[in-house]
């Protein structure tokens, strides 16, 4: 690919292209199903870089007892979000789907005594699971469960002129993403870094024709952080225990460094 003419550069082609893809013209296999190579994969970087202790095994078997699905990060992505917690120093994290309080328990712990987590879960039932997941993890004192529509529960936030969070972990209904990623701009700084699951969604991501909410919500996630002025985002595809999926991972800038396609 030449960089040098002017013509290549002008526009960035793939947003044309990404809105008419339709998966149904690619050959390929069925990516529901997380391979077994995978799965062993996984375990063995638990096993090198820090497996489930106790207070998360836990959280897993009250949300399975409950009934909830499982839908929660996985181990080596609960670690992976608590890393990054830690590498920006965040003293103030939220998080927008609590489920059983899994991942909740990760990136609390990732924050010094005096943190705070705040995470939204429109499930009363879920919150209450969440909240007694997290006093047996010890995490009580730096954490605190939102009942409600996380629209609502961030509408609040910013009313209340909320201290800002220096990382905000998205992971609820894709379909309004586009509305907590807006929301997250309104609550964060200069720096905080913004992280979505699910941004892949088993490569349905690219696919213009589902007529999926979820799906739809994604892709207008992605045109928005793609062209606004303040997000500098990566997104990567992962694989494991979940399946085929991704991160979209944003930071909070002041002003977009310059990319190629200007
Ligand atoms: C994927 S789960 C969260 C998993 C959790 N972050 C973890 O990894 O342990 C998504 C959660 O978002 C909640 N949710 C769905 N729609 C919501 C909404 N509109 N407002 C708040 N929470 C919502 C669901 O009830 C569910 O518990």
């Amino acid at each position: 690919m030449r960089l040098d003419s002017a013509d290549d550069c002008a526009e960035p082609m793939t947003h044309d292209r990404v809105r008419s893809l339709s998966l149904s013209s690619l050959p390929m296999q069925d990516p529901k199903e997380p391979e077994p190579l995978w799965l062993e994969v996984d375990r063995a970087l638990e096993d090198w870089l820090g497996p489930d202790d106790a207070a998360l095994r836990s959280a897993t078997a009250s949300a399975n007892r409950a009934g909830m699905p499982a839908i929660a990060v996985a181990p080596a992505q609960g670690r992976m979000l608590q890393v990054l917690a830690r590498a920006i120093g965040a003293r103030r994290i939220l998080e927008i789907g609590t489920l059983a309080g899994y991942s909740a328990i990760w990136l609390a712990r990732a924050l010094p005594a005096d943190g705070r987590l705040v995470t939204l879960e429109i499930d009363p039932e879920r919150a209450l699971v969440a909240r007694e997941n997290l006093a047996r993890a010890g995490l009580s004192e730096r954490s605190e469960v939102v009942v409600g529509p996380a629209a609502d529960s961030l509408d609040a936030l910013i009313r209340a002129k909320i201290a800002p969070f220096d990382m905000i972990f998205i992971d609820a209904d894709k379909r309004n993403c586009p509305v907590y990623i807006r929301h997250a701009l309104a609550i964060a700084r200069t720096g905080s870094l913004i992280v979505v699951d699910n941004a892949i969604s088993r490569g349905r991501l690219i696919d213009s024709s589902t007529g999926d909410p979820h799906v739809d919500g994604l892709r207008a996630m992605m045109d928005f952080v793609s062209h606004h002025p303040r997000l500098e985002a990566a997104a990567v595809q992962t694989v494991g225990a979940k399946g085929y999926d991704g991160f979209l991972i944003a930071t909070v800038v002041d002003e977009r460094l310059p990319t190629i396609a200007g």
